[in-house]
């Protein structure tokens, strides 16, 4: 089979410089999820039509298996197939999808196609409005031709079965059909739905097949539709996450925008965002407001909320948040406790360390068994340099701590509060600043003038 994806419409209702293709839907590319559905039917040939802002397009997407056809001008949807039609075995079908609608299962092309047979077939719906699709016109319930809302009577209009766009045709006649198009039509454009006459016409067989759901046949034309699909695409992945025994608060306020792959008895509260690959383990609760990119979060960790995780790796049984930044990483051993505006960079942690609040944390390798007190900075960067801070087991780290790097702190080491370690400290020692307090009894406090 081939696949033909048209895709070089303008998209002007979107009102945006991105190319309508290129907006994504779940984190990806409107084009890049047809394409993914175009593969899955393990076709010999995908060709994509493209035209306005199409070099961006062929950019992003940047698939080898693709052949590209630009479209210029865009003379309407019958035109743009023939674009692609030197590119087309002859002796298979071809399948014409849309680069703007994103949801179609692959298991109802496979119908349409076997529909089709040796001859046409077309998807079509039962739309409550069909007001601006082409409509199905059947005779003795048999399908005749495709008319547009442009050029429809007032009783084709009333007709509420609609043409997807969706259609399975016989390669080989495609070069005699699409040259037979005439634009003396409504919108002097060649329209595809115009080969359904001719197939009749030469005894071709032209079926309808119907999707299960409407939406996978819902194309995108402005942010408002964009938004609505994405919902229908969440809900989706959504109801198969709770079919897998994951517990979600609310279906309709998750984002889920790559991969996320959970354990057992895993809960997950109102408005998280997952994004790439997000693995969580056995029994893990991530409480509401949470973003996780590139994640793995082991068993029985709980997540409290507001906590923003990307390229981490965190440990089983440790609590994380609220409010807690993870950047890339960082790598948390067991029974971690990392607290609220704590922020971690490429650092790891051992099992049962706690830095439970106001701390920055780069740059480092903490042991098990530390305890990183409020408002501990560690100063890795000296304005052009990164450099390490080593804080080896059991250390005890007194609040408002900043450690110079590089800096190595021994192994049961303490830290008292307010010290700026900017020397190694032994293992086993107290390491302290000398300071003097003061109490002047003089002190007189200013006051306003009157
Ligand atoms: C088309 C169908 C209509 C159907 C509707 C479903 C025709 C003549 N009409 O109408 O029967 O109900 O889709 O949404 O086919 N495109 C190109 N090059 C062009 C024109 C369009 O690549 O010159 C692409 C667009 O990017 C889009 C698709 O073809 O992906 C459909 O184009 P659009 O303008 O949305 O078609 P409609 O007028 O909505
Ligand atoms: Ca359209």
């Amino acid at each position: 089979m081939n696949v033909v994806i048209l895709a070089a419409g303008q998209g002007k209702r979107m009102r945006s410089d991105l190319p309508k293709v290129l907006h994504p839907l779940a984190g990806r590319p409107l084009l890049a999820h047809v394409l993914a559905t175009a593969r899955a039917l393990a076709p010999e040939r995908i060709c994509v039509v493209y035209g306005h802002g199409g070099e961006r397009v062929r950019e992003v997407l940047r698939d080898p298996a693709v052949t590209w056809v630009r479209q210029e001008p865009q003379l309407g949807t019958g035109h743009a197939l023939a674009q692609a039609l030197p590119q087309l075995g002859a002796a298979t079908q071809t399948l014409v999808l849309y680069g703007d609608v994103p949801l179609t299962r692959a298991e109802t092309l496979e119908r349409l196609r076997e529909a089709a047979g040796d001859g046409v077939a077309v998807l079509t719906v039962e739309l409550e409005d069909p007001t601006g699709y082409g409509r199905i016109v059947r005779e003795g319930g048999a399908v005749k031709r495709i008319v547009e809302q442009k050029d429809a009577t007032a009783a084709e209009r009333a007709l509420r079965e609609v043409n997807t766009g969706i259609m399975v045709l016989p390669t080989a006649r495609l070069a005699d059909w699409l040259g037979r198009l005439r634009d003396d039509n409504a919108q002097r454009e060649y329209y595809l739905t115009d080969v359904i006459a001719l197939a009749v016409a030469d005894g071709v067989s032209v079926r309808a097949a119907q999707p299960q759901a409407v939406a996978e046949t819902m194309g995108v034309n402005s942010k408002g539709q964009l938004a609505e699909l994405e919902r229908i695409f969440q809900r989706g992945i959504a109801s198969a996450l709770m079919d897998d025994g994951v517990s979600i608060a609310d279906p309709a306020r998750i984002d889920v925008r790559g991969r996320l792959q959970c354990g057992r008895d895993v809960a997950i509260d109102v408005n998280c965002v997952f994004e790439g690959d997000v693995v969580l383990g056995d029994r893990v609760s991530i409480a509401s407001h949470c973003v996780l990119r590139n994640a793995r979060v082991a068993a029985d960790t709980r997540l409290e909320p507001f906590c923003h995780v990307e390229d981490a790796d965190i440990g089983a049984a440790c609590r994380i948040g609220p409010y807690a930044r993870l950047r890339p990483g960082t790598k948390l051993a067991e029974e971690v406790h990392v607290g609220n505006f704590v922020e971690v960079k490429a650092s790891t942690f051992g099992p049962r360390s706690k830095a439970n609040h106001l701390a920055y944390v780069g740059d480092s390798a903490v042991g098990r068994d530390v305890n990183v007190g409020a408002g501990t900075i560690t100063c890795n960067y000296d304005g052009a340099n990164k450099h390490r801070t080593v804080i080896e087991d059991e250390v005890f780290i007194g609040s408002d701590t900043q450690l110079v790097a590089p800096v190595t702190v021994g192994r049961g080491a303490t830290i008292a509060a307010g010290t700026t370690v900017w020397k190694d400290v032994p293992p086993g020692t107290l390491a302290l600043n000398e300071k003097t307090q003061v109490a002047r009894a003089d002190y007189q406090r200013p006051r306003k003038k009157k």
